[in-house]
């Protein structure tokens, strides 16, 4: 069972190919976070998460999801993420959930994608983001075979200390994940793209369609990526900079990207 977190798509992607290069299910942790589904989980293959890097590490809420959630059936856990750049030392604290859990670590590696962190740079064309995705598939097709013959995964790249990482990740947590500063300007058609996006919920059409920004953000950025009129940025540093959702990986495989 590989069960995914994603806010524009790029783990999704990758969390598509490998079931059904591996010919297994695909759980969306978006939709368990946003309608507050149970965390049991029941596979007799073995599990595979897959999550974004956030400065360095999984997300908080993905860490926490897995310390809390139960997983019966297979005691194999596989940790996959997708990241703009590198890995940081995303598998530290996640050898460590496993070891907790009774689970046997079966490695961890990362897939890099277009880098969807908008508040940093500009992001990648439509062009761009394409060649970086059909770079990755090699990896990914990779990665299916070594699920597949239950062998263990590891990660290419050298990343960084755990320490370096970690520090990073709760600084940039604490003082920039928020969506206190967003700004919708008139461009909005109030289509709730934006609300149905968000996986915590942290996004709501007022009465009059404007989307109002709740304290919940986890800075996936998929409302900004996902509208579809570029009408919510960051202050204004955002205005000009391009917005990235991955393509479908149905779509890829009807365009025949995919082996
Ligand atoms: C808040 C945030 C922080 C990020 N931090 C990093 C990082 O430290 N290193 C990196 O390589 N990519 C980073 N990225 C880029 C994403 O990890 C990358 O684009 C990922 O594939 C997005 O996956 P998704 O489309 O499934 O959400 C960050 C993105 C966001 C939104």
């Amino acid at each position: 069972m590989i069960l995914y977190f994603s806010g524009t798509g790029n783990t999704k992607f990758v969390a598509e190919y490998i079931a059904e290069h591996i010919g297994d299910e695909c759980v969306s942790l978006n939709d368990i976070l946003k309608y507050k589904l149970p965390l049991r989980f029941n596979s007799v293959k073995p599990f595979v998460i897959a999550a974004p890097i956030y400065a360095s590490c999984y997300p908080t809420i993905i860490m926490k999801l897995i310390r809390k959630a139960e997983f019966t059936g297979s005691d194999k856990i596989y940790f996959l993420t997708t990241m703009g750049a590198g890995t940081g030392a995303f598998e530290v604290p996640l050898e460590k959930i496993a070891d907790e859990k009774d689970m046997a670590y079966m490695g961890a590696c990362g897939v890099p994608m277009p880098n969807n962190y908008i508040a940093g740079s500009d992001l990648p064309s439509a062009d761009e983001a394409e060649s970086k995705i059909k770079a990755a598939l090699p990896l990914m097709k990779e990665l299916s075979e070594h699920i597949l013959a239950g062998e263990m995964i590891e990660k290419y790249d050298r990343g960084t200390s755990y320490f370096v990482a970690k520090l990073g990740n709760v600084i940039f947590e604490k003082f920039f994940m928020s969506s206190s500063g967003y700004r919708v300007s008139a461009n909005c058609v109030s289509c709730g793209k934006c609300e149905e996006g968000c996986p915590v919920n942290n996004v709501k059409l007022s009465p009059a369609g404007v989307p109002h920004f709740d304290h919940y953000c986890i800075g996936c950025y998929a409302c900004i990526n996902r509208c579809p009129m570029n009408a919510i940025n960051i202050g204004k540093k955002t205005e000009n900079r391009n917005r990235y959702v991955c393509p479908e990986y149905s779509d890829w495989k009807k365009r025949g990207l995919i082996d």
